[in-house]
């Protein structure tokens, strides 16, 4: 039998409930912080990442699902938002609409990783990004965002990590001076972390690996080479964080996986998920709008992963409870009155309930045991003798009370 590729997975009908209440939280929480949904192409050039996220990232180096279309163009399927979202501000020139852009977004990504728990080759993630403005303000903003929208979900215990990489001369003098450092302990890294040494040695800080946790123990911090702007806006994020409900941590060796980001980086983290621990993260990226050949644009933006929220909360055991499909079923084992069923049901979907009929010709009994397994809260019963006298019976499931009225009335019913 087919089965589906290694790391995706179905989303099945009786999981749909979950999804639906996770993207009404993603909806209402972004509109209350004014942010705009945006959807873009699930594919975009190669180029896009390559020149967005960064050729020296694991997610351009080994996980892009990249292929050569029939045009012989290459293209990828978006592992991440952020280089094609700003690719898409930047076609669409919406920051002449409006020099503020606060958009959010939510839909599948694909990147080639090994799957484990909380790690797929199709994920979902929600994401928001603040265009615009160079100030603390909107890293704040941001990571309140993300806040409110795990409480909103009813997710417990998350932790922030922050952190930040300075500006870009900050960035220079620290990644010389971690080179000479990491040089010194060549032999015990992995290979990896040996491999990242010389063009991406930021990343060797934030490596799982045991052999590199001990390496790099005492490595220099980069806070200690911020310079004074470079200070003061990391110092005004944590006063007005302090100031706002949410807590944070500072861990100076968060450095985050993608290249385009400088001065603030964040993580949030849920013991309840094992060894991929990251709800969610992001940061701010003054620099992609130039990489992408437009003008210096400052932003910052995160984005979370949909099914490791979901997985938090099932271990948490706060997943929405399963809504039934129906409210009402109409048993009905004459076929002759289907025309008249039909009207039925439709006066009863037009007032918004989820009603349903037999389309199995079932008999009379087994469209009351469907009823039953469908636990809707009312059965109503149409048969030869209610047809004849214009009414039908309504059975209230739980209190199992039945009670007939004319079918002119049913529009009155409060069901
Ligand atoms: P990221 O850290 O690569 O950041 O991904 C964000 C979140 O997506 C992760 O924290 C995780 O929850 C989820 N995620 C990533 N990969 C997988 C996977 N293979 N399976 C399941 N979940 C996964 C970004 O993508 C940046 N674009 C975030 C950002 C937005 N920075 C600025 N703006």
């Amino acid at each position: 039998m087919i089965q589906t590729i290694r790391g995706t997975k179905d989303i099945l009908p009786q999981q749909i409930n979950q999804w639906q209440f996770i993207a009404d939280v993603f909806n209402k929480i972004s509109s209350n912080y004014g942010y705009s949904e945006i959807r873009t192409p699930i594919f975009e050039k190669t180029e896009v990442y390559v020149r967005g996220v960064g050729d020296s990232t694991d997610i351009v180096n080994k996980e892009m699902y990249t292929f050569t279309d029939k045009g012989g163009e290459s293209i990828t399927l978006r592992p991440e938002m952020t280089a094609g979202l700003v690719r898409a501000v930047i076609q669409n020139s919406l920051l002449s609409v409006s020099p503020m852009q606060k958009l959010w977004y939510f839909g599948p990504f694909f990147r080639y990783e090994r799957p484990q728990k909380g790690r797929m080759r199709q994920f979902h993630q929600y994401g928001a990004e603040c265009i615009g403005s160079n100030f603390p303000e909107s890293d704040v903003e941001v990571i309140m965002l993300a806040d409110s929208l795990f409480k909103a979900a009813g997710i417990k215990n998350h932790k922030l990590l922050i952190n930040t990489l300075g500006n870009d001369s900050t960035r220079t003098v620290y990644r010389n001076e971690l080179i000479a450092y990491l040089k010194t302990k060549t032999e015990s890294l992995s290979e990896d972390s040996k491999n990242r040494l010389e063009h991406n040695p930021l990343r060797v800080l934030d490596s799982k690996d045991p052999k590199d946790k001990e390496a790099v123990e005492n490595a220099p911090y980069i806070l200690d080479f911020l310079d004074t702007p470079s200070l003061e806006h990391f110092e005004t994020c944590k006063k007005l964080l302090d100031a706002s409900n949410v807590d944070y941590i500072v861990q100076p060796r968060l450095v985050r996986g993608l290249d385009y980001y400088c001065h603030t980086v964040f993580e949030f983290q849920s013991d309840a998920l094992g060894a991929q621990d990251s709800l969610g993260g992001g940061g701010r990226y003054d620099g992609l709008f130039q990489q992408l050949g437009a003008k210096q644009t400052p932003a910052v933006g995160f984005a979370l992963g949909v099914e490791r929220m979901l997985l938090t909360l099932e271990a948490q055991q706060n997943l929405p409870q399963d809504e039934p499909v129906a409210d009402i079923f109409i048993v009905a084992p004459n076929i002759e009155l289907q025309p008249k069923v039909q009207n039925i049901a439709t006066e009863l979907r037009n007032k918004n309930l989820k009603t349903v009929t037999d389309l199995m010709r079932r008999s009379m009994k087994a469209q009351m045991r469907e009823a039953n397994r469908l636990n809707v809260k009312y059965t109503l019963i149409f048969g030869d003798s209610e047809a004849e006298k214009n009414c039908i019976q309504i059975k209230n499931m739980n209190t199992t009370e039945q009670i007939e009225i004319s079918l002119d009335d049913l529009n009155n019913f409060q069901f």
